[in-house]
């Protein structure tokens, strides 16, 4: 080891004894140079100042969530059915018009329930042609560009673990003709698995294990890419939000980017879509109100009995499910990014392959045996002083693809999909043959958003089919 190597092992050294993780430099002497050199630098980057306070608040069994029912007060929501007036989208083109807004979303996250090894939105999501969930909002952006003739650069969060595989995929399908320098990828952090006691683990005997830190993880990595600066520089200052994993979700949607800017229950910080949940079990977030503050509680941390509370009239109290679409301004961002606040950290217990200590052999746990940490970006929600949620409709915004099967998985979302453009196709007059027994729709039907991107501009396309006939099966 040369001298600035000694010196800064030493640093090291130290600074791990400080806060009792001297355990990850077990193996070092037996590692390569270059093998010493990388894990002391992945020693040095650890926030390790942070992660002590945090495991002594858990190890002080400090609850992480206030589960105390009495103050958990349900959401106050607004409905589109109620404000959706021409002013308020006349307003959100305006927006567009003046190249304000940006598209952002977030696909760090790892498809482990569905069962897809690749990044998620190379999945193939669309009923008939099975276009990928990063083609088919591609494809809403470009025709959002071309119908209110603006640029929309489109902002994508990566993680370490898919952020290669991510970029080879658009630049395999050419950027999907959005124009490379348009489409910005960069990647969220990262924050070290650890166990219970707080120690953090080691994945190899010379790397640290690390998960993403969540899609909280965006503030600091919105400003630390530089991108909060580069859209300032562009006049970019709204940035529409959404998930890669809801292929009905709007990408761009000028009604809320009006109501975001001007309706009185909006501060213009940060706004919400939600539909009521279906039952007390959906695994949605849940918009409530504490201490005066919109704020959503994820469903693994919302008590049951808070999950099951009904009305006289049987709804749920907590109806309104999170469908993680929101409206933030760079304002907002730039306010949190640059006040360092840190949005609080979520745990989650994980099974995490990591070196044994004692003998140096990689385990593979059969059980729990980590702790993941993560931040949710809709922890922000309680930090904005006002903040508009939107009630929208469920068949029009939300279909997911999370699970291989059962709820919420590609073919719920596939059939989701195809009835929107049946109804919209309905609403152009459009003959759909339906079935004998429930009514249903029986015809799988896509449609591009390059063909319409909602019933009014389907209504102007000139090549609508007359009818669809039963079992057909048709690409717009
Ligand atoms: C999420 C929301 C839930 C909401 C539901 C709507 C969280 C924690 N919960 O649930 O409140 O009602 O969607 O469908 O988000 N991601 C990253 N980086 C990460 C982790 C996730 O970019 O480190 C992205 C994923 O790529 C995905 C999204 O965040 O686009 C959601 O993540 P996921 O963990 O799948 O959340 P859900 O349990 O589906």
């Amino acid at each position: 080891m040369n001298h600035a190597v000694t010196l800064q092992a030493e640093q090291v050294r130290r600074r791990l004894a400080t806060f009792g993780q001297s355990h990850l430099l077990t193996f070092f002497d037996e590692l390569t140079a270059p093998q010493q050199a990388s894990l002391l630098e992945q020693c040095a980057s650890l926030p390790l100042e942070m992660l002590a306070r945090e495991v002594k608040g858990w190890i002080a069994a400090a609850p992480a969530h206030d589960d105390a029912g009495a103050a958990i007060e349900p959401a106050h929501v607004v409905s589109a059915r109620t404000v959706d007036d021409a002013a308020y989208r006349a307003l959100g083109e305006q927006m567009l018009r003046a190249g304000r807004v940006a598209c952002f979303t977030v696909a760090g996250g790892q498809g482990t329930r569905l069962g897809w090894n690749a990044p998620k939105g190379t999945f193939a999501a669309t009923p008939v042609t099975g276009k990928s969930l990063f083609q088919l909002f591609a494809e809403s952006i470009r025709a959002a560009r071309t119908r209110w003739e603006c640029a929309i650069p489109w902002y994508v969060m990566t993680s370490p673990q898919n952020h290669e595989a991510t970029r080879a995929f658009f630049s395999e399908h050419e950027w999907f003709d959005l124009g490379a320098s348009t489409v910005r990828l960069f990647e969220q952090g990262t924050l070290p698995s650890l166990r219970s006691d707080g120690k953090i683990l080691l994945s190899e005997r010379g790397s640290i294990a690390l998960n993403p830190d969540g899609h909280g993880g965006a503030v600091r990595a919105l400003h630390a890419s530089g991108a909060l600066v580069e859209m300032q520089r562009e006049g970019v200052d709204t940035l529409s939000y959404f998930q890669i994993d809801n292929p009905l979700a709007k990408a761009i949607d000028p009604l809320f980017l009006g109501l975001h800017s001007a309706h009185p229950q909006s501060a213009g910080e940060v706004s919400s879509k939600i539909v009521a949940k279906r039952d007390a079990r959906e695994k949605v977030g849940v918009f409530c109100r504490r201490s005066n503050r919109s704020i959503v509680m994820e469903y693994s941390d919302l008590p049951a009995h808070l999950a099951q509370a009904v009305d006289a009239d049987g709804s749920l109290v907590h109806f309104a499910g999170s469908i993680a679409i929101h409206i933030f301004s760079r304002h907002f961002l730039e306010r949190l990014a640059s006040a360092g606040h840190e949005l609080p950290l979520h745990r989650a217990s994980k099974k995490v392959p990591c070196v044994d200590l004692a003998t140096g052999a990689l385990v593979e746990p059969t059980t729990p045996n980590a702790i993941k940490l993560e931040s949710f970006i809709f922890d922000a929600v309680p930090l904005a002083s006002r903040s508009l949620i939107l009630e929208t409709s469920r068949e029009e915004e939300f279909a997911p693809i999370k699970n291989a099967h059962g709820e919420d998985s590609p073919s719920t979302s596939a059939r989701a999909q195809s009835n929107r453009a049946a109804r919209w196709l309905e609403q152009c007059g459009v003959s759909i043959a339906r079935s004998a027994d429930d009514g249903s729709y029986n015809a799988t039907i896509e449609l591009s958003p390059l063909t319409a991107l909602d019933a009014e501009q389907l209504a102007s396309c000139s090549r609508l089919p007359k009818r669809i006939d039963a079992g057909a099966t048709l690409a717009l």
